[in-house]
């Protein structure tokens, strides 16, 4: 049943190309228009929307993260992203022209239904992005948009991540043709660079021998940071995470511009630094911002890891092992970058002698707040 793989999850971060390309399947009707799965929210709802909160937790809380830029830069409506756990608790402002996103791949996350809850009580709209059809989550939902990853077993989230992302720009693009900020050639012209994506990350999975040599050098490391800007950041936490949960390691994702400001003390000499590096050709600056964090971490001693974008050399002299993915578009980014992450972590853990999936302390749905 693991179709030949050790784990479960390395059958999954295998199965992620099929995943993303069956959650972006059928979403385009013949004008244009993108397609939801339950839309009990009318289009004047949508245009009256003038905040989005994502709430979710663990690494649909990162795919929310993500989903920020992305809503933001297409609809240009305020959005936050808060921790489902978080959220009732501190009376945030919500009103019927709030839009509540919910992501949860089991669709029975307590603290997500719990936020989601208080959320209708204050007559926020909400949609879910969900994963397992019929489940808690989206029924109490005004929308859902399922992603199609197909059932995760191991309690580690890979497939189930890549196509959160997927069903987050589709959310944000949907929201932007349906206020008209975004016309259908320009949403057709994103959904054409998402169906790439598959391609894409059937790509990074063919390269991830050097990974897996490189994960059995890690497996005795004391601490493993992760860094990363703008959407490489909350692919770092997410590396991070995953390292944490799979292999019982102190590891700890950073904005790369905070290091400065005080976790630059926590590098020593070896400390390994995975760096995600923004394409060169998107946002330049960024990128070159990044370059100068590593330069950084390395002076102090860091061991580097780098993800970069395939044909970036300028940062080849700063990577103690650099590791190229395809050239994306920035803001779809974290679907190539995050793979090498997960492989990783599965193998220091694999490495280290652990069960991958089925990590100590953890189930894979948490019905409990
Ligand atoms: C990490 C992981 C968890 C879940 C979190 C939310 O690998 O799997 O962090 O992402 O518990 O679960 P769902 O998405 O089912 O609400």
């Amino acid at each position: 049943e693991k179709g030949g793989y050790d784990y479960f999850m390395l059958k999954e971060i295998a199965e992620q190309p099929h995943a993303v390309a069956e959650t972006l399947l059928g979403r385009l009707n013949e004008h244009g228009d993108l397609l939801l799965d339950e839309v009990r929210l009318s289009d004047q709802d949508l245009r009256d929307v003038d905040k989005v909160f994502i709430v979710a937790c663990g690494t649909a809380y990162h795919s929310g993260m993500v989903a920020k830029y992305a809503i933001e830069h297409w609809t240009r409506i305020p959005c936050e992203v808060e921790l489902a756990s978080e959220f009732r608790y501190r009376d945030p402002v919500l009103d019927r022209s709030t839009l509540v996103v919910a992501i949860s791949q089991s669709g029975e996350t307590m603290d997500t239904l719990m936020a989601l809850r208080h959320a209708k009580e204050q007559k926020a709209r909400v949609l879910a992005i969900c994963n397992t059809n019929g489940s808690t989550i989206p029924r109490e939902s005004d929308a859902v948009l399922y992603t199609h990853a197909g059932p995760e077993i191991a309690v580690a989230s890979t497939k189930a991540f890549l196509t959160q992302l997927v069903a987050c720009y589709l959310v944000g693009l949907h929201l932007a043709q349906v206020r008209g900020v975004k016309y259908a050639d320009e949403v057709a012209a994103v959904v054409a660079q998402l169906q790439e994506m598959p391609k894409k990350v059937e790509q990074v999975l063919s390269t991830m021998e050097p990974i897996r040599e490189l994960a059995r050098e890690l497996a005795e490391a004391k601490s493993v940071l992760f860094i990363g800007r703008h959407v490489s950041y909350p692919v770092a936490l997410e590396g991070a995470l995953k390292l944490k949960e799979l292999a019982y390691m102190h590891a700890e994702g950073f904005a790369a511009g905070e290091l400065k400001h005080g976790p630059i003390a926590l590098i020593d000499k070896g400390t390994p630094v995975v760096c995600v590096v923004p394409s060169p050709r998107g946002r330049g600056v960024l990128h070159d911002k990044v370059v100068s964090n590593i330069q950084e971490v390395r002076a102090r001693g860091a061991r580097t890891i780098v993800i970069a974008e395939e044909g970036d050399t300028a940062v080849a002299p700063y990577a103690d092992h650099l590791f190229y993915v395809p050239v994306t578009p920035t803001l779809l980014a974290p679907l190539v970058t995050t793979v090498p992450l997960q492989v990783l972590a599965c193998e220091i853990a694999a490495a280290r002698g652990h069960d991958v999936d089925q990590p100590r302390n953890l189930a894979k749905s948490v019905t409990v707040e």
